[in-house]
């Protein structure tokens, strides 16, 4: 049994039997409905629970569709509505949920939920999005970006805007899968220093440029998300948009970067704030490809946490 915590404390091979899998899952089931049923059934008899304490459109409905194509029976479960939000503990509600299910995906705000719930759970965890990462989406994402342009070892990807939790596991894939980050934002959004320092240790190239329009010269992907995170207040929406207005992407921002560039956003977006709806529109966007692979990346996360 493995949990899926974090990218960078999996291991590199693992991940990418997880991306090279999905791939194969996905190709294998093109042209079939939606609903129907994978040719392998590996969660056939397995109960899968997705806890989510704060907002979900492509992580709840990917998961579950995901856990159903691979045999797997699913229960959605809001935090709120569970005894783990009028004060039973997250080390009493892991054991218990242990009793019942075969693996839990949980959507929290703290990451310290999420490592109790990992550290008494006697069943996989997985990492749904806290505040301070959101592996699954990145992982989505390297498959998405392989797809369209092959292996993204070498590659210069540029984050612009705020350095959040979705930045953080780009900067952890960097580190793991050996692609160049750059980052360019306000000083006071910058990601953490420390995972720009681990992804540097394992041998990419991992900067900070004030500039959006030198960061993203020569880029092979431009990425960028929300200027306002879930776990952000609201009263720091006006102060966000002024500050992160420069790092719009637009299309004289994206003519920057490479030709064959892509762009992506892992959605929902706020159209024409962070990037342009040209852009989002555009011949070098993949943000629908990234929310569909969600589906495929995360059921090789799956059969990887329960071994099978
Ligand atoms: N990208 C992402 O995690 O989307 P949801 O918030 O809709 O799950």
């Amino acid at each position: 049994m493995s949990h899926f915590l974090d990218i960078n404390t999996t291991d590199p091979a693992a991940l990418r039997a997880m991306i090279d899998q999905a791939r194969a899952m996905k190709d294998a089931r093109r042209g079939q409905p939606k609903g129907a049923s994978d040719a392998d059934q590996p969660l056939a008899g397995r109960m899968v629970a997705l806890i989510f304490e704060k907002p979900s459109t492509r992580t709840r409905v990917s998961f579950d569709v995901g856990a159903r194509q691979l045999g797997g029976q699913t229960m959605v479960l809001s935090g709120s509505d569970m005894q783990l939000g009028h004060g039973e503990t997250i080390a009493d509600t892991a054991r218990v949920l242990s009793r019942y299910v075969d693996l839990i995906m949980i959507r929290t705000f703290e990451e310290a939920t999420l490592l109790e719930m990992a550290e008494y759970a006697s069943v996989p965890v997985i990492n749904g999005l806290t505040n301070r990462t959101h592996p699954c989406q990145i992982m989505a994402d390297v498959l998405t970006y392989e797809e369209h342009r092959g292996p993204i070892r070498g590659r210069k990807v540029v984050w612009t805007g705020d350095g959040n939790n979705v930045c953080a596991s780009f900067i952890h894939a960097a580190g793991q899968f050996g692609f160049d980050f750059t980052f360019t934002g306000p000083p006071t959004l910058d990601p953490e220093p420390g995972f720009m320092e681990e992804a540097r240790q394992k041998g990419v190239t991992a900067v900070i440029e004030r500039d959006p329009a030198k960061a993203v010269d020569g880029a092979d992907l431009v990425v960028t998300d929300t200027w306002v995170s879930m776990h952000d207040p609201q009263s720091a929406r006006e102060r966000r948009h002024n500050q992160l207005r420069p790092y719009q992407v637009n299309e004289a921002l994206m003519a920057r970067a490479k030709p064959d560039a892509l762009f992506m956003h892992c959605l929902p977006a706020h159209r024409d704030d962070e990037a342009t709806s040209a852009v989002m529109d555009g011949p070098n966007s993949v943000i629908f490809d990234e929310a569909e692979n969600r589906l495929h990346a995360q059921k090789a996360i799956m059969r990887w946490c329960l071994g099978i």
